[in-house]
């Protein structure tokens, strides 16, 4: 096996340029450091805030030239095309509303793209940014990064083999607790804006990632929703939690829930799979335990690179079993595979199909209509309600 297959297959890294992630970002310096983990990036070029003072000052910080560090991200992206060593790839952390625009434009200049969820606020940019993808035949990253996670791909892969029989039942949680006092958690936040943040808070900052969690792992749809979301917390205007019903493809039946307001909870992203011969069981928080209970059988673990892990999941882990891997590693996962397929796409190679698992735009069209369907729902009293 090559010990980088983008350097193998293109002869260099991929050139990368961020747009957001600047100052106070806890995700930017993720997506920054999730591209260099297996070497595969080389950062070029940044427009790191919308504030051009600490725009510079921060990508000076970064180590990048200062004619390599843009104002804004439209600016970035018209230079670097017209640069004889621009970037090949775009990756944009900024908050939701501006997603589609860069995005596209990205696109259309000719970058293959990494963009953080939700992939837009509305299900017509969502529609239009996909057709986009689709007529450029450009790579398109979504950073769900929970499904970088081996023990998440572990998931997907025994449910794929058949080891739970026949899908029945899913529960999908994800509980967080930072929100939960009546002063919000980050004033003046763009989040707290739906213009900017989107037409409900908690849907898309953590529904989509549950939802997108649920559908890498079952390969199911979710078909239907009877739904509602609200303010649980007094006097908050934004969305902080969401519960609904769900109706999937092939009968299966699940539950969802999502909060930000659970006093004292950290950050339960929790799923639990159930079949015909057994449940699986897995929680972010300890993300290198998949607990596997078959129907007739004691209870089992699967670990990263333990017994028993299938292809996609060891190919997932870096290292020997018993040492834990965590979110910057699952995250990288994500840029490394989208890595390979945009090596492969530039130089008209193979790739190894083991790296095509990362979301794309189609996820994220998916994510944005589950987000219309729940408000669609929750809006007609938990009506059930079809997604898409
Ligand atoms: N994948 C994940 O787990 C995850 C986690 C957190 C946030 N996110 C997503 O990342 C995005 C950013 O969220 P955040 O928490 O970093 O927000 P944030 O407010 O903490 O940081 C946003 C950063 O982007 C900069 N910025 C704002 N507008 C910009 C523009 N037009 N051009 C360039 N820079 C700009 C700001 O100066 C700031 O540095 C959102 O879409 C959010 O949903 C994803």
């Amino acid at each position: 096996m090559s010990l980088n297959p983008v350097i193998s297959v293109l002869g260099r890294k991929l050139r990368l340029a961020v747009i957001g992630g600047g100052p106070g970002s806890f995700i930017g310096a993720m997506h920054r450091l999730a591209a260099q983990l297996d070497n595969r990036y080389e950062l070029v070029a940044a427009a790191l805030s919308s504030d051009p003072e600490k725009c510079l000052k921060a990508g000076l910080e970064l180590g990048l030239p200062a004619d390599r560090v843009y104002a804004s991200g439209l600016a970035l992206i018209a230079a670097e095309q017209a640069h004889p060593h621009g970037a090949d790839v775009v990756a944009i952390m900024t908050p939701n509303d501006s997603h589609f625009e860069l995005a596209t434009a990205a696109l259309q200049h000719g970058f293959d793209v990494i963009c953080d969820k939700p992939m837009t606020n509305t299900l017509e940019e969502a529609e239009r940014l996909c057709a986009t993808v689709r007529e450029t035949g450009k790579v398109f990253c979504l950073t769900h990064n929970y499904t970088g996670y081996p023990m998440a791909r572990q998931a997907k892969e025994m449910v794929a083999a058949g080891m739970l029989g026949e899908l029945r039942l899913i529960q999908v949680e994800y509980v967080q607790g930072f929100n939960a006092r009546e002063v919000p958690a980050q004033p003046g936040s763009w989040r707290h804006d739906p213009v900017k943040g989107g037409p409900s808070l908690v849907m898309g900052d953590i529904g989509t990632h549950a939802h997108n969690l649920l559908r890498f792992i079952t390969g199911l749809e979710v078909e239907e929703v009877a739904a509602e979301v609200g303010s649980i917390v007094p006097g908050r205007v934004v969305h902080d939690y969401a519960g609904a019903m769900l109706r999937l493809s092939r009968g299966v039946r699940g539950s969802f829930w999502v909060t930000q307001a659970a006093s004292g909870v950290e950050n339960s992203l929790a799923i639990r799979v159930s079949g015909s011969k057994g449940t699986l069981e897995w929680n972010q928080e300890v993300p290198q335990i998949l607990k596997f209970k078959p129907l007739d059988g004691p209870a089992e673990e699967r670990t990263p690179n333990g017994p028993e892990v299938l292809p996609l999941a060891a190919r997932s882990s870096r290292i020997v079993r018993g040492h834990p891997e965590g979110f910057p590693e699952a995250f990288a996962n994500l840029y490394s595979d989208a890595a390979e397929a945009i090596a492969a796409r530039r130089t008209g190679t193979q790739v190894n199909p083991l790296a095509l698992h990362f979301p794309n735009a189609e996820d994220g069209l998916a994510g944005v209509r589950f987000v219309a369907a729940v408000i669609a729902s929750s809006s007609a009293q938990g009506a059930w309600t079809r997604v898409g």
